[in-house]
């Protein structure tokens, strides 16, 4: 009898709160509404509460409806708080959703940084070649940048580069031709790669910065079929493709690690030759060292009875020869009134 009634009773107060849940607007109302039903002082709450004055033989039906109330009462809530959140991110992204075909009148396209630009132009043209494209680190050791190359300490030639160097022996590699020798200690020939990356000196002015790029090719065969005819064919015809027509000069030069070496010039392409500014009155643009693999260098790497040549040079030199850029360093800077006129 007395459970018949609180049934009824119960039914009804039931019937208040779905609604309630049901008509919530949003999480925060919906959050209030669960405080109301499930918190610690809610009705439900209440209603066990209540179970403490129900007879007896009454009280375990009382709880059985309790509970399968108090399911359907959840079930409900979290299917109505799944959809609110829903509802309410997606009226967030509405809110905050960009229109990407709106057209911007003053958007401008990104370009290649023109030392990229030229990097990729040199690579394109040993790919074509038949050259691979090799690695190294930036954080180098003694013996990759310097040693192997026929540079041992105390050599003079090692003040042509003015290193970095960290506590440990370490250093930052001062050109890329330790990727010469990490190569050649993990292949055998035939070799044909190129190195492009980044190298570190310690100079600062306006032709030189702390950290500036270069390119390096090394070519390594059996026996004595590398002469310095290739070298000489192969440098031409590249200087020809990055430069045009241009009058291509081999000068004799000196680097440990090559024997014979060679500096390589072109005509100047501002004056054709005449004599100018920019090539400092001689017609000539220094580009380019190169020379024949000297042997203490495939000692040093256990290679014997093989022949090669190799070649470095600085990107930096050649982007602003190509675009005619006065100041190496504004290279560096960021300055998007530089960067525009590559667009
Ligand atoms: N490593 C030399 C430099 O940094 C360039 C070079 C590379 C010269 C390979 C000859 C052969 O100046």
């Amino acid at each position: 009898m007395y459970y018949t009634i609180i049934k009824k009773l119960l039914g009804e107060i039931l019937q208040e709160y779905i609604e309630k849940i049901e008509s919530a607007k949003t999480l925060k109302a919906l959050e209030e509404v669960r405080i109301e039903i499930f918190g610690k002082k809610g009705i439900l709450a209440e209603q066990f509460v209540k179970m403490k004055t129900i007879p007896n033989e009454e009280k375990k039906e009382f709880a059985k409806n309790l509970n399968i109330q108090k399911a359907k009462l959840t079930a409900l809530f979290d299917s109505k708080k799944t959809a609110l959140i829903k509802a309410e991110s997606i009226a967030l992204m509405k809110e905050h959703a960009i229109d990407v075909t709106l057209f911007n009148g003053d958007s401008t396209s990104g370009s290649l940084h023109p030392i990229n630009e030229t990097m990729n132009k040199m690579i394109d043209y040993f790919v074509s070649m038949n050259f691979s494209l090799e690695e190294g680190p930036l954080v180098e050791d003694d013996f990759h940048n310097f040693e192997a190359l026929n540079l041992p300490d105390f050599h003079p030639a090692r003040d042509m580069q003015d290193t970095f160097f960290f506590n440990d022996k370490k250093l930052l590699r001062t050109h890329t031709s330790p990727v010469q020798i990490r190569t050649m200690l993990s292949q055998k020939p035939p070799i044909r790669m190129i190195c492009p990356g980044t190298v570190f000196r310690r100079d600062f002015d306006i032709t030189h910065t702390p950290m500036f790029h270069q390119i390096e090719g090394l070519v390594v065969e059996e026996g004595d079929s590398v002469s310095f005819s290739h070298l000489k064919y192969i440098l031409e015809d590249f200087l020809k493709y990055m430069f045009g027509e241009v009058s291509v000069r081999f000068r004799p030069s000196f680097f440990p690690f090559t024997e014979p070496s060679t500096e390589v010039d072109i005509s100047c392409i501002f004056c054709k030759g005449e004599g100018c500014r920019v090539c400092s009155h001689t017609g000539w643009l220094e580009i380019l060292g190169a020379g024949m693999v000297d042997v203490n260098v495939f000692k040093a790497v256990g290679y014997k009875n093989v022949s090669g040549y190799a070649f470095g040079m600085g990107i930096e030199r050649i982007a602003m020869l190509m675009h005619q850029i006065p100041d190496l360093r504004s290279m560096f800077e960021g300055d998007v009134r530089l960067l525009e006129q590559f667009r």
